[in-house]
């Protein structure tokens, strides 16, 4: 049974640590040109892609992606109903060795969130995720990961054994900022 052979996840997030709105509208403010170029080049390099029932990556070619969708309305791995390529997951009754046997791809796993899959995928191993980070204000939104914002993002990653491995400046006018974290 195999799994994927990397994973990366992919954020952009508020000075909070924050994703989106408390009800899960994802604001302009963090929406940049820059990291969307980053995130679709990124996503789109990648071999499959997994998310929550709220979230995808959007963008002409989502459809099309090989796709792990979680969803606790389902037991274990059930066919997406809409999109041919996308399965429905549940961990808690497969596996992601099962879901990826059942996805039948081979490859990079780029994960997209939103809180909850970014916190599994934390226990599970990232190899990289690649934090953006935009001077934007997004009180009371939904966190990256469980546990922020009374831990930044940053010590959630640290706490998992990541390490920061590179940083740079995405967008110099937005002062958006991205940061490179990989398995220590
Ligand atoms: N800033 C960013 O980088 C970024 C990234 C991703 C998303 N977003 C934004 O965040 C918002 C959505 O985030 P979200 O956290 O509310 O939603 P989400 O993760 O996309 O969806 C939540 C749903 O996914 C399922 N789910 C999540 N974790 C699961 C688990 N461990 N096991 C089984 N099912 C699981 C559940 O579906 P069921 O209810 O069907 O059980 C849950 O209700 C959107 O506005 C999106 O645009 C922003």
């Amino acid at each position: 049974m195999a799994l994927p052979r990397r994973i990366e996840g992919y954020a952009i997030v508020s000075r909070e640590g924050m994703i989106c709105t408390g009800d899960r509208v994802f604001p302009p403010e963090l929406k940049n040109d820059a990291d969307q170029r980053f995130f679709h080049d990124g996503v789109g390099r990648a071999d499959a892609v997994a998310n929550g029932r709220h979230s995808n990556e959007g963008g002409p070619h989502a459809d099309e992606r090989p796709r792990l969708v979680l969803t606790r309305r389902i037991a274990a791995l059930a066919p997406h109903p809409s999109h041919p390529r996308a399965l429905l997951w549940n961990p808690m009754g497969a596996s992601l060795a099962q879901a990826w046997d059942a996805l039948d791809v081979d490859g990079t796993l780029a994960v997209v969130g939103g809180t909850d899959v970014f916190g599994l995928f934390l226990a599970l191993g990232y190899d990289d995720f690649f934090l953006s980070r935009a001077p934007a204000r997004v009180p009371d939104g939904r966190p990256v990961f469980p546990g922020v914002p009374a831990q930044t993002p940053e010590d959630v990653l640290a706490a998992h054994g990541m390490i920061k491995r590179a940083e740079r400046v995405l967008d110099d006018r937005a002062a958006v900022m991205l940061a490179q974290w990989s398995r220590a």
